[in-house]
């Protein structure tokens, strides 16, 4: 079967995309369209790149549903990070030798591609299907560059001409920036994006809430719902300026959870806090980056996250939780050192090791309170 691999971040998906692959289908008889969304470099940058892998896929899934021709792979989102065309082309031919495959790639992103990792596999796996639109690229410049691919590499390329309104992820993302959701892109697609705030500077708490429930197994959103209603709840007891920050600071404590192992989720979730949804408030950012092992001068916001963490409603299983529960909202410190202490406990009861900082904090917290106490 002749079927084509059409990669790129797809962020968001949009009706260029969609005509493209029905054109390409069309044209040149392919049976299928597999749509290849680009891997999630965000969280190794400092600056935010693409949308979650997960939203873009849930996107790509809504915008092909009707067309049973089309398909939906994510080999590039399961390795963190970049993929190379020619592996994810050497990877879906392995595991299904059967296809004759055709990579669908924009003429301007095209023109570089002799640049790409391993551009010889590229063209030993597959037809290349060059989408130009008229206004794209200079006429020349294509032919001349494809005739000298097709001379070094023995490249089957095809060009596939390209009418119509242009439109682009980028200005859909301004536009909706912008506050604008009447874009080209299907219907499920627009809904989603609104619901879930992508693209906003600032998305609310519902909508981020509407993101966490996508990103994060039932369980551990269940837990996050519970840890932000509890922060709430210690906040306006020791009176915390802010209660509503301790929520947000609650609901997003687990979000890098997706992304990295038990002790490096919390650092990796102040920056996806940061990027991803808009967080700029430092204190919100500090108490997710230290809710697993605290850090020395905890602020209340700190404290109040890293409490709740243990404490919250669907904990359950270790016997000292009821003490540790009346403490938090009596004497924060005390709370803090007995969650501690329990997570020492544990630790120790299953024959796991203690990191470094976490025996450098409690003794530091242990000290504390004892002097205080004298
Ligand atoms: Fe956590
Ligand atoms: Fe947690």
């Amino acid at each position: 079967m002749k079927v084509g691999i059409y990669g790129g971040t797809f962020d968001p998906v949009h009706f260029g995309h969609i005509k493209l692959a029905e054109k390409a289908a069309s044209q040149f008889g392919l049976g299928r369209v597999i749509f290849v969304p680009a891997g999630d470099p965000y969280f190794k940058s400092d600056k935010r790149t693409v949308s979650f892998g997960a939203f873009r896929a849930e996107m790509i899934s809504r915008a092909i549903k009707d067309n049973p021709r089309f398909s939906l792979s994510e080999i590039e989102l399961e390795t963190p990070g970049f993929s190379y065309t020619s592996e994810t082309l050497c990877r879906i031919k392995r595991d299904n030798p059967d296809y004759e495959l055709f990579f669908i790639v924009g003429a301007d992103a095209f023109i570089a591609i002799d640049t790409w990792h391993d551009p010889k596999t590229i063209f030993k796996e597959a037809a290349v299907i060059v989408a130009k639109r008229d206004d794209q690229i200079e006429e020349d410049l294509l032919n001349e560059k494809i005739a000298s691919l097709r001379e070094e590499f023995g490249a089957d390329i095809r060009l596939l001409s390209w009418k119509g309104r242009r439109v682009s992820s980028s200005d859909i993302r301004n536009a909706v920036a912008a506050g604008e959701y009447s874009f080209d892109a299907p219907k499920a697609v627009r809904a989603f994006i609104e619901k879930a705030g992508l693209y906003l500077p600032q998305p609310s708490v519902s909508q981020i809430k509407y993101s966490l429930k996508y990103l994060l197994k039932p369980l551990r959103y269940k837990h996050s719902l519970g840890v932000a209603e509890i922060s709430e709840k210690l906040a306006v007891r020791h009176e915390y300026q802010d209660p509503k920050k301790a929520y947000l600071a609650g609901l997003l404590h687990d979000c890098g959870k997706p992304f990295a192992d038990a002790l490096s989720h919390a650092a990796v979730g102040a920056g996806v806090a940061r990027r991803h949804f808009g967080i700029d408030d430092e204190e919100v950012l500090s108490a997710i980056r230290c809710h697993t092992i605290g850090r020395e001068g905890m602020s209340l916001l700190d404290k109040i996250v890293f409490v709740a963490d243990l404490i919250e409603p669907g904990r359950s299983g270790f016997p000292e939780i009821e003490s540790i529960r009346k403490a938090a909202f009596e004497d924060i410190d005390r709370a803090l050192l007995m969650c501690m202490e329990s997570t020492r406990n544990y630790l120790k009861s299953q024959g796991r090791s203690i990191d470094e900082e976490s025996v450098k904090v409690y003794t530091y917290y242990r000290n504390l309170l004892s002097e205080e106490k004298d």
